[in-house]
């Protein structure tokens, strides 16, 4: 039985000029309601004296139409509980289907009509195993369970229970700015950043960064350079942006510059990863990285940034930004608490050239407004008390751990069919496969075994030139690892 909410007033029209008698029209309003299934099975109906008050009539018609719905089962009551929309009532069957039932007939096809965008339909159906729920390889998934659930939980008390009038009100289209200024103290110190709170937007993710990116950079057609291969997300929001994606290769030194250059030198913009090569796991070079922000320079493109994962690095300090290199505010950088947190937060941000924040924040304003406050000041207190530092410390001991147990056992088990790639950083590598494999059909055959290991083809533009299997360890213990591994080993052979 589901849960019943409390006696929410369902939207009933009540005309009082109307020849219907008053009860009949709450009656009907009722009836309607149950079977277009805005109301369903088991839902809390509001007491007859504050449905009477909101409607503003008397309580008389509204007792004869409860009277009435009780009597013919569409209500039921329950003793000291109140009134409720009958269990007995079949809850499946879609509400469009209720509809036409009702009614007597389906909405008329509209034939030659587009209903939908020509680019929501560029879009590829979601729905692939290897994102379905967890299981060992998920990507992009990091160590829930170590999260300091204990010291979160304080600081979210801390700030709801006694909110400034600041917390509560609207805010402005950058975000709360005491977050700003503690996230701009972590990317200076930190990532080698160069910003102040003035350049930086808090937004929902990395996601939302490139959507806006798009709505302020970029025109429909626009070329953009992007990594070949590459992450989908991106492809995902800047195809719907309506850019035309020309696609890079990408090796070990990340980016190709020259064939970007080769390929369409007057791009408007390029996206990158060059501290942690999404898949790939390959660095941008320092001669690519000045390379990149030359070619920016000279042709006016943007150059936007995804640091996404750069905090988990096992063999040598952090990367720097290639933000911290630019003297000529090319570059657009964005970042993410999605790894080093956790991806439900929905907070990411942009550091903008000066010039631009005025266009960024206009358009942020246009779209959702601002960012929601709460998160943002529970982040202030957990960056600046020294939390943020001690988890990240803590997790990047606990990957390395779950990393080495994963190459270990991929070598043990599969070192004669996989090379391991990108196992320095992050948390995620790729196992990539001999050409003969194809790693869509032992990607699948893995899902069966209860794994989430995504294709390395998924993730290029054109024809894939690799295959192989793309493996998250971030939220898998490394206790585990050995019998997920041996399991791949089924799917692969
Ligand atoms: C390359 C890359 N960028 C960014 C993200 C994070 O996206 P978001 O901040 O929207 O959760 C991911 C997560 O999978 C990623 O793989």
């Amino acid at each position: 039985m589901k849960k019943a909410p409390s006696g929410i007033l369902p939207i009933i029209a009540v005309d009082r000029r109307s020849s219907v008698p008053l009860y009949r029209q709450v009656y009907e309003g009722y009836r309607e309601a149950i079977v277009d299934r805005r109301l369903r099975a088991g839902q809390r109906l509001p007491s007859t004296r504050s449905l009477a008050s909101e409607l503003g009539i008397s309580r008389i018609p509204i007792l004869s139409a409860f009277e009435q719905l009780l009597a013919e089962g569409y209500f039921e009551s329950r003793v000291g509980a109140g009134t409720f929309v009958a269990r007995s009532l079949p809850d499946e069957g879609t509400p469009l289907e209720a509809r036409a039932t009702a009614r007597g007939a389906a909405e008329p096809e509209r034939p030659g009509r587009r209903v939908v965008s020509r680019a929501s339909e560029v879009l590829s159906p979601t729905g692939d195993p290897w994102f379905a729920g967890h299981g060992p390889f998920r990507l992009s998934e990091p160590a829930l369970d170590q999260f300091p659930f204990q010291v979160w939980s304080s600081l979210m008390a801390r700030h709801s229970r006694n909110p400034t009038r600041n917390q509560l009100a609207y805010g402005d289209p950058m975000g709360y700015r005491p977050f700003r200024e503690a996230l701009a103290e972590y990317l200076r110190t930190s990532r080698a950043v160069r910003c102040e709170p003035e350049q930086l937007m808090v937004v929902s993710g990395s996601q939302q960064a490139l959507e806006l990116s798009a709505r302020v950079l970029l025109d429909t057609g626009s070329p953009v350079w992007f990594e070949e291969p590459g992450y989908a997300g991106a492809k995902d929001v800047l195809t719907l942006a309506r850019a035309r994606l020309v696609p890079v290769p990408v090796d070990e030194d990340g980016l190709d510059v020259s064939a970007g250059i080769a390929r369409c030198a007057n791009a408007r913009a390029v996206y990158v990863t060059p501290s942690h090569q999404y898949p790939l796991g390959g660095t941008l070079s320092a001669s690519r990285r000045l390379q990149l922000l030359d070619w920016a320079r000279r042709s006016g493109a943007w150059i936007l940034e995804d640091d996404y994962d750069s905090e988990y690095r096992y063999e040598s300090q952090p990367i720097s930004a290639l933000q911290g290199l630019d003297r000529d505010s090319r570059v657009i950088y964005i970042g993410t608490f999605s790894k080093v947190l956790f991806p439900a937060l929905r907070v990411g941000y942009l550091v903008l050239p000066e010039d631009l924040v005025p266009r960024f924040a206009r358009v942020r304003d246009a779209m959702d407004i601002f960012p929601p406050t709460l998160f943002q000041a529970v982040l202030t207190d957990f960056l600046a008390e020294g939390h943020f530092a001690r988890h990240l410390r803590k997790m990047r001991q606990l990957y390395r751990e779950r990393r080495t147990a994963l190459v270990d056992a991929l070598t043990r088990e599969l070192g004669d069919t996989v090379e391991v790639l990108g196992a320095q950083a992050g948390m995620h590598l790729v196992a990539a496969l001999p050409e003969r494999l194809r790693d869509r059909h032992i990607a699948e055959r893995a899902a069966k075994e209860g794994l989430r290991a995504m294709p390395l083809s998924t993730c290029y533009l054109e024809d894939a030139t690799r295959q192989g299997l793309v493996l998250g360890y971030g939220g898998t213990d490394a206790a585990r690892i050995p019998e997920a591994v041996r399991r791949l080993r089924r799917a692969v052979r």
